[in-house]
């Protein structure tokens, strides 16, 4: 009875961020640039922060309804019909989340169940993971290759579907490669769900981040797909918005009802002021995101050029995102070790491609979402350290 108690399993079995480990090691470099976080590098654009603002001054400090408020919602229905293709009707289709990643772990509690198997791409944004070990069901992991773009396509997802295969988690672009899935690969993945059945979150927070012409379509916009698909998105990569917590999912009305029920006890919703910069942001931001992706392909472009030049590296050119995903097999290290080498070196911080599951291990990440000269010395200091190709 009277036995101290312990924490619980997911709490002791929570992998620590590999991520978090590099910031710790920054510390000890006061020059250090860190290319770590996938954090956009320009302030929030004035009129969504004055949205924002606005909001509280208004008194809008009191908790809204779960789904969120109407305009917000009713902001989103006209993007997600006029830009994705998708029929949403904003009072039946979709619940206002706390960014992609309270979205997506209202998605997990409300499909999955322990034991289920759940197919995420490898390398992965590391808390799909974490998020499935939370509600007890099993990673599988359909690994991803650099000579295929580092595309998730159909026929590698395919043999890894069992009975138990209960969920399949797509994201393109993708965190940590860059790597994209074209409307024909999306076509392909279509016609398994509808052959197997299974539910498929579509996480889209780079959507609009892409580069060369691509265009991102949307796993929802294709026919037939209504009761397996739930479009997940967010505000924070597209309009630098990270701290403003607000993201969404688009469901059908089923699913919606449940998710909703399920979002009172978790969140029950998202601050009213956010919302509404949230609503600002979709109506009136796109001439802000033109210019920061404009921004980004320049970075994109410095980096890639520039990495493939230098002794050790050698990267694909991603077409969306922000993030490059340069393969470092020939430091002939382990990335963990590549990425201390790196830092201790040139002072550049990047993540180990371990920190991203299976899959990553031979490469590190680097976001290039920073400043053009940070991106123009962290290049100069690796050309020195490492010399040129
Ligand atoms: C693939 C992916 N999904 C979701 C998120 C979560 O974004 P947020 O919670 O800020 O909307 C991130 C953040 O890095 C991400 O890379």
């Amino acid at each position: 009875m009277n036995t101290k108690k312990t924490l619980s399993t997911a709490a002791i079995t929570a992998l620590p961020s590999g991520i978090r480990r590099m910031f710790e090691l920054a510390k000890n470099y006061p020059d250090a640039i860190n290319l770590t976080l996938g954090e956009p590098g320009f302030d929030t654009p004035p009129g969504i922060v004055q949205a924002a603002i606005k909001g509280l001054c208004d008194k809008k400090t009191k908790y809204t309804p779960n789904a969120g408020i109407c305009e917000l919602r009713e902001a989103i229905a006209y993007k997600l019909r006029t830009e994705n293709g998708i029929s949403c009707d904003p009072d039946k289709n979709l619940i206002v989340t706390a960014g992609a990643t309270q979205a997506l772990m209202l998605a997990m509690v409300t499909l999955v169940n322990p034991g289920d198997e759940v197919i995420i791409q490898g390398p992965n944004w590391p808390d799909y993971r974490g998020q499935i070990d939370m509600v007890n069901a099993k990673t599988v992991y359909a690994r991803v290759s650099e000579k295929n773009g580092f595309k998730m396509t159909a026929d590698i997802i395919e043999p890894l579907i069992t009975e138990k295969t209960k969920l399949i988690i797509i994201n393109s672009p993708s965190n940590p490669t860059g790597g994209v899935l074209d409307y024909e690969d999306l076509c392909e993945i279509a016609e398994l769900v509808k052959k197997y059945k299974l539910f498929v979150i579509s996480d889209e927070p780079y959507e609009k981040l892409v580069y060369d012409g691509f265009r991102q379509k949307s796993l929802a916009s294709i026919e037939g797909l209504e009761d397996y698909v739930l479009t997940i998105n967010s505000l924070s990569k597209t309009f630098a918005m990270t701290g403003f917590r607000v993201g969404y999912i688009c469901a059908n009305e089923h699913i919606t009802e449940n998710l909703i029920k399920l979002h009172e006890n978790m969140i029950a919703s998202v601050p009213e002021p956010m919302q509404l910069a949230a609503a600002e942001a979709i109506l009136h931001g796109e001439e802000d995101v033109r210019r920061m992706v404009e921004y980004y392909d320049r970075n994109r472009r410095l980096m890639v050029d520039g990495l493939n030049s230098i002794r050790g590296f050698s990267c694909l050119a991603p077409r969306g995102a922000f993030y490059v995903f340069p393969s470092i097999r020939d430091f002939k290290m382990s990335s963990c070790e590549a990425a201390e080498y790196i830092l201790e070196k040139t002072h550049v911080v990047t993540s180990p491609g371990s920190a991203f599951g299976d899959g990553g291990e031979g490469y590190i990440r680097i976001c290039y979402a920073s400043k053009h000269e940070n991106i123009k010395e962290a290049l100069a200091r690796m050309r020195t350290a490492f010399g040129e190709k």
